[in-house]
């Protein structure tokens, strides 16, 4: 989503505010812009588009820049065109932001009244003239930004700068993350971890409603009464930065390949935190996205083995709406990014609710790591593209690391670390086979996902991997409920994948194929080696070599990441970065 970047100092700002939003580009954007600070004032250049686009306008202007703020925009309010990119600008100030402000309309409605005109139609806008109007009342920075802030309903994260202070930049968030870096030579706003760490290993997190002023100099952090405020440094994972392809044609496909390593130290690494777990009544997993088909896997595997109902709830419902549940329920709340802003609002709710919350988040210090009670953390390493592959399948391993240690069965895990790898690497070997299926289905406009028990959970998630990169039409079901309206729309040549894993439904998940078969379906199985001549029945047969049927969805994912990414390719799609789409969701 989108990514702020901010820099003063004796460097050359246009470079770093550029190099910036490179390294932002992997939250999801749709236009750029930055607005370069001098004494003859604002520089101002936004581009719908990729960073590349702005980039090449920005190589027209001077190196002499010493401060500037920059902007990565995923579009809420108003297409993603030049006009709405960030910076916004009023007469002295320019201002880049991060999240929604849900008083906008009201807000601009006043300010035209006060003379102030809109160029955009996004909600931003309003806070700069705001700030503007402040600004001409009170002659001071801080002032204009408090009460600015005061009359803004939403979530915001903000880099502003005035014209005639080409050495500062002001920083003030409100549920969405903003952090601020000082070195020898400047000062550094930034959104996010990757756009600073070419230059610093140490960061200072702002606080919800705190305001800090950045200059060369040093920085000032001030609290929502305006006192000056003591802040300290904390140093930024090393490991959780890197943004290399290491010789892959992409991130996801390098992120799949990644998945036996990262499943081969995921429990290791939890294993004294989940020995200090107590068994609670009752678990709630709270998430979104593929982080909540995870908490489905896992709720099938926690209720089987340990007996524990679990109830999985998606956070932007949970956040309106707390499900019933007992005293003694452990809220767990899965995020790979650890900023999705739906989970962390649940989170605070079931926090104020009185339940104990357990994070399962992939990275460190994120604003849902550092709000619950304990974490663990699925160590995937950095996860750039936006389709999760091993961020899914590590937060698989420790919803089955939370099973088989409430069901007091821990030595079964090894079967974590040591069978599924192999497993993984021997999926990897059949690609060709994998192509081939993406063959047959990459022409197709509706695919439908069919599965029992387990199969079913993990069908979710390989029909959105599918849809959200291939852009084909998918959905998943559970393969009996075909019949009760889905299998209207079952006619010749609609591609229907059917996941069996599990001996207990192969006559039961023979007979739904059969069904979708007689309709015209082209059937593509993956199953196990024990399903009896899956040739007979299926057009494109995957077998899943020798695997415990509980583990499966590992293995069924793979399968199906792997698919998905084939026939993104086949039909043209970024793989890396799908339409509309956003690697860290920071809006509700
Ligand atoms: O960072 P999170 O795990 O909280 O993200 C949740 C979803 O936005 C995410 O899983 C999304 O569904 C993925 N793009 C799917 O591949």
């Amino acid at each position: 989503m989108c990514g702020i970047i901010g820099y003063t100092g004796k460097n050359n700002a246009k470079k770093i505010i550029v190099d910036g939003l490179y390294a932002l580009e992997y939250r999801g954007y749709d236009s750029a812009g930055v607005c370069l600070l001098n004494e003859d004032g604002f520089t101002v250049k936004k581009s719908s588009g990729r960073v590349e686009v702005l980039d090449k306008i920005c190589q027209a202007l001077e190196d002499n820049f010493t401060c500037g703020i920059g902007h990565t925009r995923w579009a809420t309010h108003g297409a993603p065109t030049d006009v709405n990119a960030h910076p916004h600008t009023s007469n002295e100030v320019s201002l880049v932001h991060n999240g929604i402000i849900d008083n906008y309309l009201e807000l601009k409605a006043e300010l035209e009244k006060e003379g102030f005109q809109f160029k955009s139609e996004t909600d931003t806008e309003c806070i700069v003239h705001l700030i503007q109007k402040e600004y001409d009342k009170e002659k001071n920075q801080l002032k204009a930004i408090k009460n600015a802030c005061n009359q803004l309903r939403g979530s915001f994260a903000l880099g502003i700068i005035f014209d005639g202070f080409p050495n500062e930049i002001w920083a003030v968030r409100r549920d969405n993350p903003l952090i601020i870096a000082k070195t020898d030579d400047g000062a550094f706003i930034a959104s996010d971890i990757p756009a600073l760490t070419p230059y610093t290993d140490s960061v200072i997190r702002i606080a919800d409603g705190e305001i800090a002023k950045i200059t060369c100099d040093g920085i000032s952090l001030y609290d929502k009464d305006l006192n000056n405020k003591s802040y300290s440094f904390e140093k930024i994972e090393s490991n959780g930065v890197k943004l290399d392809k290491n010789g892959y044609d992409s991130f996801m496909l390098k992120e799949i390949y990644e998945q036996p390593e990262v499943l081969s130290r995921v429990i290791g690494i939890n294993s004294e935190k989940l020995n200090k777990l107590e068994k609670p009544d009752c678990i709630s997993v709270i998430a979104c996205g593929s982080a909540t088909h995870a908490g489905l896997v896992g709720q099938y595997i926690i209720e089987k083995l340990a007996k524990i109902p679990v109830v999985v709830t998606y956070a932007s419902e949970y956040r309106y709406n707390l499900p019933v549940v007992p005293e003694n329920t452990l809220v767990v709340a899965v995020s790979q990014s650890g900023e999705t802003a739906d989970t962390l609002a649940a989170l605070r709710l079931s926090k104020k609710a009185g339940y104990k919350t357990l994070g399962i988040i992939n990275v460190v210090g994120s604003a849902i790591a550092r709000e619950c009670d304990s974490v663990l953390y699925t160590n995937a390493g950095p996860e750039i593209a936006v389709a999760t592959t091993k961020g899914y399948t590590s937060q698989l391993a420790l919803f089955y690391a939370l099973a088989y240690h409430f069901a007091n069965k821990t030595e079964k895990l090894s079967y974590i670390c040591e069978n599924i790898p192999e497993i993984l690497k021997n999926i990897f070997k059949q690609r060709d086979k994998i192509k081939q299926m993406a063959k047959t289905i990459c022409a197709s406009e509706d695919i439908y996902f069919i599965g029992r028990g387990i199969d079913n959970h993990v069908s979710l998630e390989c029909s959105l991997k599918l849809k959200e990169i291939s852009y084909i039409h998918s959905e998943a079901y559970p393969a009996g409920e075909l019949k009760h309206g889905t299998l209207s729309l079952i006619e010749q040549g609609v591609p229907v994948i059917a996941l069996a894993t599990d001996r207990l439904y192969y006559d039961k998940m023979l007979g739904n194929i059969k069904e979708v078969a007689s309709r015209g379906a082209k059937v593509i199985l993956i199953c196990k080696d024990d399903f009896l001549n899956p040739q007979s029945c299926a057009d494109e047969v995957f077998v899943i070599p020798e695997i415990d049927s509980d583990f499966s969805p590992f293995a069924t994912a793979c399968v199906c990441q792997l698919l998905s990414y084939e026939t993104a390719l086949l039909r043209g799609s970024d793989v890396d970065h799908p339409r509309n789409l956003a690697k860290s969701v920071t809006v509700e």
